[in-house]
């Protein structure tokens, strides 16, 4: 037994849909409530769904009674005043997890790679039902800011960087891909992030908006990252000889 995956998602474990024209939509995310909620950097979230429909951003096996990443609990304060969000939640028409807004500050490339971290999707889903994979709708117009991804954590020639102007739309397998946002800039970023259950629903919604399981990547200086490689490593073995314990997932959103 295994669980339902989609084949789009199979190669690189992400996909690139056709960016939403979003000029018309309200700024919602400026009226919603955010919590404070550390992960992969400086970071609140609004939580749109929860586990109970409380305002707040839990992992959903963590309550009582624990459930697995599905059937969210819309948090009514904040659809009120964010039904546009909502709505491009629920378009795909697959089940609904967790579904928030990210806040985050800016922060180095060397931070976002600190950072790097896998979500914990699928703890309690059941098999033979749908994987748990996670779309990253960008609110702000960040051009210069990028998703970083990779299949391996220590090994940058396996990172794409998905550039993040607004409207850009990515679905991540987020439980397989390293991931965090390098988010140069003056300004926080927003971006909307629902977990979904693959599934009939989910691949069609995909399959509408001419997926690219591959994108060019943003070029960046090899020196850059080089050095990066080097204080992450150096800032984990510190980290180890003082608390003398093996660092593992720093994160999870
Ligand atoms: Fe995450």
């Amino acid at each position: 037994m295994s669980y339902i995956t989609l084949p789009e998602l199979d190669e690189t474990g992400y996909v690139v849909l056709d960016g939403y024209d979003q000029v018309l939509d309200p700024q919602e995310w400026q009226d919603i409530e955010f919590v404070d909620w550390k992960s992969s950097g400086e970071t609140r979230f609004a939580p749109l769904a929860s586990a109970y429909g409380d305002l707040e951003c839990n992992g959903f096996w963590h309550h009582d009674p624990p459930k697995t990443d599905k059937d969210g609990v819309w948090v009514d304060a904040n659809i009120a005043k964010a039904p546009r969000l909502k709505a491009r939640a629920e378009e795909p028409g697959a089940n609904i997890g967790r579904c928030r807004v990210i806040e985050l500050q800016p922060n180095e490339y060397v931070d976002c790679i600190w950072n790097l971290h896998q979500d914990d999707n699928n703890r309690l889903n059941p098999e033979g039902t749908g994987w748990i994979v996670r779309g990253f709708f960008n609110l702000t117009d960040n051009p210069d800011s990028y998703m970083i991804l990779r299949e391996d954590k220590d090994d940058p020639s396996t990172e794409t960087r998905i550039a993040l102007p607004a409207g850009t739309q990515v679905i991540i397998d987020t439980q397989r891909l390293w991931h965090a946002v390098w988010h140069r800039g003056g300004e926080p970023r927003y971006c909307l992030i629902t977990s979904w259950e693959s599934g009939p629903e989910l691949k069609t919604y995909i399959r509408d908006r001419h997926p690219r399981s591959r994108v060019d990547n943003a070029p960046l200086d090899p020196e850059v990252i080089a050095a990066a490689q080097e204080t992450v490593a150096r800032r984990r073995s510190e980290r180890e000889s003082a608390s003398g314990v093996v660092m593992d997932v720093l994160s999870e959103a």
